[in-house]
């Protein structure tokens, strides 16, 4: 049976950081089976429900966040300098990390979690995993841009899958890839001799954004994560 510290294991849902929940125990506000925790070292078990307060708490090994990535933040776990997507999440676990990458100027749809498998296997290349993405550019796209595009094109790194290309106007529209590579989008666009001006991912695999605002993020329902582990073979 997985054991785990008290103070982890209320960190990891997110009850508060670690001094805070030393003080949540000092106040004797945490409870198992009606008694009173006295350490923050203690060893409990995962399974073990614990109360704060009245409120009842149960360990959750994974976590599975969509987030409307803003502008301005990077897709990494942590960094130094600049703002990370993770400051965005109210989560205090510390082995979230996102599932790919956005570029900092980009934005829209990216997933976080904690869980390592699903991530592999929703990046992985065999498996073809949908995203669109809303784009403008400068200057218009050519009018054959969408049979371009939908052919394989040679890059110096990689040769690109067919592409879907909606356009919605002269220079906006919607390009829908199979797969992930550096700077993707922006190098399909460049292709067609134009600069991505605005990029957008409004979904990846069925997960739209939907109403959820720019810097907002919601927790994944059970269903969803059954279908993601479905679609990539889990
Ligand atoms: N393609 C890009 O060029 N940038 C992104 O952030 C995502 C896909």
């Amino acid at each position: 049976m997985a054991m785990i510290r008290i103070d982890k294991y209320l960190a990891d849902m997110s009850v508060g950081t670690r001094s805070q929940i030393k003080k949540l125990i000092r106040e004797k506000r945490v409870t198992i089976n009606g008694e009173t925790v006295k350490k923050s070292d203690m060893k409990i078990s995962k399974e073990t429900i614990v109360y704060v307060d009245d409120q009842e708490i149960r360990y959750m090994d994974y976590e599975y966040y969509l987030l409307n990535k803003p502008a301005g933040y990077i897709s990494a776990a942590e960094d130094n300098f600049t703002p990370t997507i993770m400051e965005l999440v109210g989560s205090f676990r510390h082995d979230l990390f996102p599932v790919g990458r956005l570029d900092k100027d980009t934005y829209g749809a990216i997933l976080i979690t904690n869980d390592g498998q699903l991530c592999h296997n929703l990046l992985s290349p065999d498996r073809h995993v949908e995203k669109k993405y809303y784009f403008e550019c400068e200057p218009d796209l050519p009018l054959d841009a969408p049979e371009i595009l939908a052919k394989p094109i040679t890059f110096k790194d990689f040769v690109s899958q067919p592409a879907e290309l909606q356009i919605v106007d002269r220079n906006k529209g919607y390009l829908t890839l199979k797969e992930g590579k550096y700077h993707q989008v922006k190098r399909m666009i460049a292709y067609l001799g134009c600069q991505v001006t605005y990029l957008r991912r409004d979904s990846f695999a069925f997960l739209n954004l939907d109403n959820l605002a720019v810097g907002q993020y919601r927790t994944l329902n059970d269903e969803e994560v059954e279908k993601l582990k479905e679609i990539c073979g889990m």
